[in-house]
């Protein structure tokens, strides 16, 4: 149905492509084609050059000269601003959205496709009206004034979305021909995906093709036609997602040799966590923590534990992780660590506790794009020591450790962060709190956007951290990650926790049923129950 061999009727024809940033091949030949109609997964490890190739056809870069690009069969200049990337029938969502966090969200939606116009003037009536359409069309209640630097991270993912969905109102507006998506599942709960795979495939039925890059594997069996594999900036294959397993594509990513040792890493892990099975002491205690959403949520940790935290979107997970830290106000409750409790709604103070963050929105909060590698994961340290005088060469081996530890790629701990691959950007992150050494890690989020090969050494990094002294908390929306890491899960539903599941009921299947409210009272242990009990 979809051929592998290019046709004169191609979406998207990409010829030689190759991408050198000063010296350094980034993406070396590559050519791919996407038929009108297709969903085409790219698909590679972190920093194989997927972002780099969809800044190519953005406009973002400019490609190595001999690099073709045709949009239905029109050649695209070497060089043209990305606000111009519509004229081609190009629209894209990227991975770190490209909307301008100073602008309004009817500006940010707007950018690219024009404003409504009365004569020469904007009409920003109809401008706004047609704001609230698009963003209706994708579930999102928010006021098209509303500034976009203000808005949550899932709401920020679905304007872009709309952005790239939208319909050109301009009389001599090209038709959409090639709709690119950078990782757009990456910070959206499911729900929210829903509506983007229904929108692809009405857009797709429209023959519109579509490039799609993910990470989540079982995205690609359920919308994709074909794949494409990147390695190391050279494409390695082009699959027929119909003839693929869930292990062959794995393999074809990471190569055969990783996967065969990844999968026997996996399996050790499991059964080393088995064993350790002495009474640990309690490291954090919370006590009827209450906040906007969440109410009197009351859970423990203990030494060398991970406990994971399992929730549907809005049901207080990243809340709950806020008041743990203090950077949101406690209404009431209490927090210590260790027994000594902790003063209420401050960050500062519960990092002199032990405890940090490592928030879900890296690019708002957790790390400083335009410094290198090495300043970002010092960086938490230098802020919290006492000490006049910075130990350089201990920060060094750290960094070296850091950087091989969690395979950062490049290898270079000079490199400006801004220039790093998605995923590498969020191992640093990553790094940075885990070389403070707290005795509280509360995680949210912590593998997004990385890949599959890499979740799995974070996840080793992330047992050995607990194994060695640390209590640690992770928020997941993936609950397959959940039951794979924790020892135990906390169940948040509508700002309560309502359960918890360890051992043989520690399952995926438990934790979405338990999250959505349809328990099984025989299976599941209720936290309120045992709180009835004298
Ligand atoms: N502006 C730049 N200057 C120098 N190197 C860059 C620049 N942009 C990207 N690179 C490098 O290009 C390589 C590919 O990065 P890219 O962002 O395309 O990876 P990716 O496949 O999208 O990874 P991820 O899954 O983590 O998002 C990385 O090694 C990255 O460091
Ligand atoms: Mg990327």
């Amino acid at each position: 149905m979809f051929p592998t061999t290019e046709t004169a009727a191609d979406a998207l024809s990409i010829r030689s492509l190759s991408k050198t940033f000063a010296g350094l091949t980034v993406l070396n030949d590559v050519s791919l084609t996407i038929a009108p109609g297709e969903v085409h997964a790219l698909l590679g490890q972190n920093g194989s050059g997927k972002s780099t190739l969809i800044k190519c056809l953005a406009g973002v870069h400019r490609p190595d000269p001999g690099s073709s690009i045709q949009v239905n069969g029109r050649q695209l200049p070497q060089t043209f601003p990305p606000s111009e990337s519509s004229r081609f029938g190009l629209a894209f969502v990227h991975q770190d959205l490209g909307l301008i966090g100073d602008m309004t969200v009817a500006e940010n939606l707007a950018i690219g496709t024009g404003f409504e116009r009365s004569g020469p003037l904007i009409n920003w009536r109809s401008q706004k009206a047609r704001a609230i359409e698009i963003l209706d069309s994708f579930g999102l209640l928010i006021s098209p004034n509303a500034f976009v630097r203000d808005l949550p991270v899932t709401a920020r993912t679905l304007l872009a979305i709309a952005r790239a969905f939208q319909p050109r109102r301009e009389a001599n507006a090209t038709p959409l021909s090639v709709l690119i998506l950078d990782e757009p599942t990456a910070a959206l709960p499911d729900n929210d995906a829903e509506l983007l795979f229904e929108a692809i495939a009405r857009v797709t039925a429209a023959g519109v093709g579509v490039g799609y890059v993910t990470h989540r594997l079982e995205e690609v069996f359920r919308i994709a036609n074909r794949a494409s594999i990147l390695r190391d900036g050279v494409l390695t294959g082009t699959f027929l997602v119909s003839e693929m397993t869930r292990r062959s594509l794995f393999t074809a990513i990471v190569g055969e040799r990783a996967a065969t040792e990844l999968n026997t890493t996996d399996t050790n892990e499991k059964v080393q966590r088995k064993i350790g099975d002495a009474p640990q002491p309690v490291v954090l205690r919370a006590v009827e923590l209450t906040g906007v959403r969440v109410r009197d949520a009351s859970l423990t940790v203990k030494l060398g534990e991970i406990l994971g935290i399992a929730g549907l979107a809005g049901s207080g997970r990243s809340e709950l992780a806020r008041l743990l830290f203090g950077s949101q106000k406690l209404t009431s409750g209490s927090r210590s660590i260790n027994d000594i409790a902790i003063a209420p709604a401050s960050p500062k103070a519960a990092m002199r506790a032990g405890i940090a963050l490592v928030p879900e929105d890296r690019r708002r909060d957790g790390c400083i794009l335009d410094m290198s590698i090495a300043e970002n994961i010092t960086l938490a340290k230098i802020r919290t020591t006492s000490i006049g005088f910075l130990n350089l060469s201990a920060e060094k081996t750290q960094v070296k450790q850091a950087i091989s530890a969690l395979d950062i790629r490049p290898r270079d701990p000079s490199r400006q962060l801004g220039t790093l691959s998605g995923g590498n950007q969020q191992k640093v992150v990553l790094a940075k709190w885990l070389a403070r050494n707290p005795k509280l890690l509360i995680l949210d989020e912590p593998v997004q956007g990385v890949d599959v090969g890499a979740k799995a050494d974070i996840f080793a990094l992330l047992r050995e951290a607990a194994a060695s002294g640390a209590a640690i908390l992770v928020i997941d929306s993936d609950f397959d990650n959940l039951a794979n890491l924790c020892d135990r899960v906390a169940i948040l539903r509508n700002g309560q926790i309502v359960s918890e599941l360890e051992g043989q009921r520690l399952t995926t299947e438990n934790m979405s049923q338990a999250t959505f409210g349809v328990d099984d009272e025989t299976d599941l242990v209720s936290v309120d129950q045992f709180e009835e009990k004298p």
